[in-house]
């Protein structure tokens, strides 16, 4: 292990959901092989499981979200909690954590914290400490966040369906339906939001990113004109440190020996991450479309994946769920240990909802995607799946039919440009291993990060 960073700590507050606690703790490990110290605070709510990490010190805050979760209706509610409610517990956590740390020998350089946790920055400046912020998706979102302000004035924020096929010029190829959005009926509070996130990033110390220079290197050039502070480009995380040790859920591992039993390039992995939903009639819909499509396919129906009921399950029409999984031919579980899956032989293509660590993750194992976005921005990065680097085909279809995904996942799956995909994700592959090896872009802006950090 490298010691750069012997007794120096260093304090990580993560976002509490699945793919923000993900890139958190990984970054945490990559830091930690590099000698530093870590404290982990975090909410009660989805806290980590800190079994998995002996060597870190966790520290939970008080974040008073059971008393309200059930009436926050979607994850910008969520969001908008934390930022208004836990600055004092933090602060209090901070100044406790300061003060010991001036009677050991230990000294703490700084906190890194999620840039949706935009509230962290006040309590850092307020404690003097610096704060490097994470940006766990694209750096494309982030691009379309700081340009709310112009898109609104355009006209863009509400939208009339009229427009949604403009293409926004400050943002090629984005199209005006591609551009983030968490809450339509808001547009007042989700501007000051997501204004709110980019206001707080630009005087932080730093900011850290999930990306590869290969993958976003026009988009990476915008960024430093935009925010011009320190950037640190040393992704994909999880080439370094897998996402399963910070799984909240328990992985289904019986999946794994499902696939062994499938050919190679056979199977499509069908998964939308840990918060996107869906109506009962997509859903339906799609197992119609697996069920019939004669392709394998391996399928994660979490709880909570159908909303529009009081149900955590999703009820089965009569006799699909059996239709679908008999005599093999698919395979269903509650969590999958996606890693793996999608580093195995069998998978050829992944029908996703583009969240970015699942985008990377697919990428990094070279398996071409379905793209079909949800919310925020995941239809960013479908747009640029599927037209920046050619490696996934977009489902733009507004209501899912039956028919439609069995022509699509054939076309990924069996046919020409789907062949052609996995060629270019193959390649895209090979580039994300090479940025991360040393003498690699990420290896290096890893080092810069280091010694930024050791200048504190
Ligand atoms: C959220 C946002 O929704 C997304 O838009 C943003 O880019 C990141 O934060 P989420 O929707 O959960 O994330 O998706 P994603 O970013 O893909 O993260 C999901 C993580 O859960 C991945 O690391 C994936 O490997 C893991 N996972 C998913 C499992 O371990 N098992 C599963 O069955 C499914």
């Amino acid at each position: 292990m490298e010691q750069k960073g012997r007794g120096v700590g260093l304090v990580l507050f993560p976002c509490p959901l699945q793919g923000h606690i993900n890139p958190m703790l990984q970054l945490a490990s990559i830091l930690y092989s590099n000698g530093f110290s870590i404290i982990i605070i975090h909410t009660q709510f989805n806290s980590p499981k800190s079994s998995n990490y002996p060597h870190f010190t966790f520290i939970p805050i008080p974040d008073g979200i059971s008393d309200v979760l059930d009436s926050i209706s979607d994850g910008f509610a969520f969001l908008s909690f934390f930022n208004v409610n836990r600055a004092v517990p933090l602060r209090d956590c901070l100044l406790r954590l300061l003060s010991d740390g001036a009677k050991e020998a230990e000294r703490i350089a700084c906190i890194i914290s999620d840039s949706v946790m935009h509230f962290t920055q006040g309590v850092a400046d307020s404690l003097k400490l610096p704060r490097l912020a994470l940006r766990v998706s694209s750096t494309a979102s982030f691009l379309a966040f700081t340009a709310f302000p112009v898109l609104r004035l355009k006209g863009y924020r509400p939208v009339s369906d009229s427009e949604l096929e403009t293409e926004v010029s400050e943002l090629p190829p984005l199209r005006v339906k591609d551009l983030p959005a968490y809450n339509m009926d808001n547009i007042e509070k989700e501007c000051q939001f997501v204004g709110s996130m980019v206001n707080h990033v630009k005087p932080s110390s730093g900011v850290i990113l999930n990306t590869f220079h290969h993958l976003e290197e026009s988009e990476l050039a915008k960024f430093g004109q935009e925010v011009p502070i320190p950037i640190f480009t040393i992704g994909p995380f999880h080439k370094l440190f897998p996402a399963s040790s910070s799984s909240l859920l328990s992985q289904d591992r019986s999946c794994i020996t499902w696939l062994d039993t499938q050919p190679p390039n056979s199977v499509i992995y069908v998964s939308f991450g840990s918060v996107a939903s869906m109506d009962e009639a997509e859903f339906v819909e799609i197992a119609w479309g697996l069920a019939n499509s004669e392709c394998p396919f391996l399928w994660v129906v979490r709880s909570g994946l159908v909303h529009g009921s009081d149900r955590i399950e999703p009820v089965w029409p009569d006799g699909l769920l059996e239709l679908m999984i008999s005599g093999g031919k698919g395979c269903i579980v509650k969590w999958a240990p996606q890693q793996e899956v999608l580093a195995h032989p069998a998978v050829g293509g992944f029908w996703t909802h583009n969240g970015w660590n699942s985008t990377l993750e697919s990428i990094c194992e070279g398996v071409p995607m379905l793209c079909r976005p949800c919310f925020g921005d995941q239809k960013v990065i479908a747009r640029y799946v599927s037209h920046v680097w050619r490696v996934g085909l977009h489902l733009e279809i507004n209501r899912l039919e039956g028919g439609e995904i069995v022509r699509n996942i054939r076309r990924l799956m069996d046919e020409k440009e789907g062949e052609e995909m996995r060629e270019r994700v193959a390649s895209l592959k090979e580039k994300a291993e090479v940025c991360v090896r040393k003498g690699g872009s990420s290896y290096e802006s890893l080092q810069d990060l280091i010694a930024r950090i050791l200048s504190f």
